[in-house]
């Protein structure tokens, strides 16, 4: 069977939010692979530049013009060549003359053309015959932050983690009726709560930090309780979208209240406690590698997370490692562009114990992708949303890989204490 690119066609789709995205077909001799590229909105200062001045149509331009002479005649089963191909043609660090997306599009199609060469699924051809464990979804219930306008959280997402289900199928199921009992309560609590919910299908709802972090609590209880397996919760401070640098504090508008780095410290050391977190993300700004291995040698039983503390760069991720800033990290190929610079992000987190968790934008498509990513390269952990779209696209793969590997599915071996 032959992998030799053939043609590599661009066009112009749209994200959940109605903003125009990049999706790529790659063509061999004897298969094929289509992908999206996602976007994020509380966007890491280090990610690569999504696209060349003029957007997707230029994008497209220069897949045209530049990228697809150079593809066409070689063969799609050498990853880090179509990878290397893609940096040599764009010349700058940050993908800024073909766009980061344009390269997250080429690459994630072409490894699934690859493997649509040779028949197999992409998380059989990416992880070999002994990916078999299936990663738990983390699951946004409530928003706020940058994620919602108006009278909101200031923490961005308040996330469910059902760790102590037996298969994918039942902890995607605890975290829609978690999501389900929380408007629930909200509807309730509030009787203005008008049902909104956020680009990634979590609560939008006039509650604060606090209220938010109760309600969900009571919630992954009582689910956990009849369904008869432990639920975790987690939140995404994303707490460089709270840092006002001349201030030098955490600025949190709802609540009225200000927080320098150590007040900081102090506030999600109490969050952790009392709400026994199991995860969480962002808890500083994304400079602050310090506070983050402050933070991660304070804590024994819950997940330090980096999103743009490390942007899924390799450099980065060294930095946190020489101080010991956090103990999980967020895997987003589009951050850092292609699957191969993803892939060395991924082996030196796995080589030094961080716990892999793969995620989705806020904009998204209906490319599922990353279930097969966090399948092939064995992410205990896979960030995704709940309901919605571009969410389910994903939820639903999982179920469906989880149904083709039949009795060798087992769940992936995650290490919360
Ligand atoms: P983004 O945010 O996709 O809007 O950048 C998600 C996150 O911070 O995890
Ligand atoms: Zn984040």
């Amino acid at each position: 069977m032959s992998a030799i690119i053939e043609d590599i066609i661009a066009r112009k789709v749209f994200n959940n939010r109605g903003e125009e995205t990049i999706e790529v077909d790659v063509i061999t001799t004897n298969g094929f692979g289509r992908a999206a590229a996602p976007a994020g909105k509380s966007r890491g200062k280090a990610e690569m530049v999504y696209y060349p001045q003029g957007g997707v149509d230029q994008a497209l331009k220069k897949i045209d013009e530049l990228i697809a002479p150079e593809l066409v005649g070689l063969n799609a089963d050498f990853q880090e060549e179509i990878d290397g191909t893609l940096h040599d043609v764009d010349g700058s660090t940050n993908f800024k003359l073909i766009g980061g997306n344009t390269a997250f599009a080429i690459s994630l199609a072409n490894a699934e053309a690859a493997a649509n060469s040779h028949g197999f699924l992409l998380f059989q051809f990416l992880g070999g015959s002994t990916a078999n464990a299936l990663p738990y979804p983390l699951g946004n219930t409530i928003s706020g932050g940058q994620h919602t306008r108006g009278k909101t959280p200031d923490i961005q997402e308040f996330l469910a983690l059902p760790h102590g289900a037996d298969s994918f199928l039942e902890a995607a199921t605890a975290n829609a009726q978690i999501h389900r009992r929380i408007a629930d309560t909200l509807r309730k609590k509030d009787k203005l709560f008008s049902g909104g919910k956020s680009d990634e299908g979590a609560w939008i709802a006039n509650i604060g930090d606090l209220n938010a972090l109760e309600i969900l609590a009571t919630a992954c209880e009582e689910v956990g309780n009849e369904m008869d397996f432990e639920c975790g919760m987690g939140i995404d401070v994303a707490a460089s979208s709270l840092w006002k640098g001349k201030k030098k504090a955490y600025v949190y508008e709802r609540e009225g209240k200000k927080r320098d780095a150590g007040e900081q410290l102090e506030f999600i050391l109490e969050l952790i406690k009392k709400y026994h977190l199991v995860y969480v993300e962002d808890p500083f700004h994304e400079e602050d590698y310090e506070s983050f291995a402050e933070i991660t040698k304070k804590v024994k039983e819950c997940l330090i997370c980096g999103d743009d503390l490390f942007t899924t760069n390799n450099e980065r991720l060294n930095q946190g490692l020489k101080l010991g800033a956090a103990n999980a990290i967020i895997i987003k190929v589009n951050q850092i562009g292609t699957l191969t610079d993803a892939l060395e992000t991924i082996e030196n987190a796995k080589r030094n114990a961080y716990t892999l968790v793969i995620a989705h934008r806020s904009g998204d498509t209906c490319d599922w992708h990353i279930a097969h990513l966090a399948v092939a390269l064995k992410c205990p952990i896979i960030k995704t949303g709940i309901v919605e779209g571009a969410r389910i696209a994903k939820i639903n793969e999982l179920i469906r890989v989880e149904h083709f590997l039949g009795d060798r599915a087992r769940m992936a071996e995650l290490k919360l204490f």
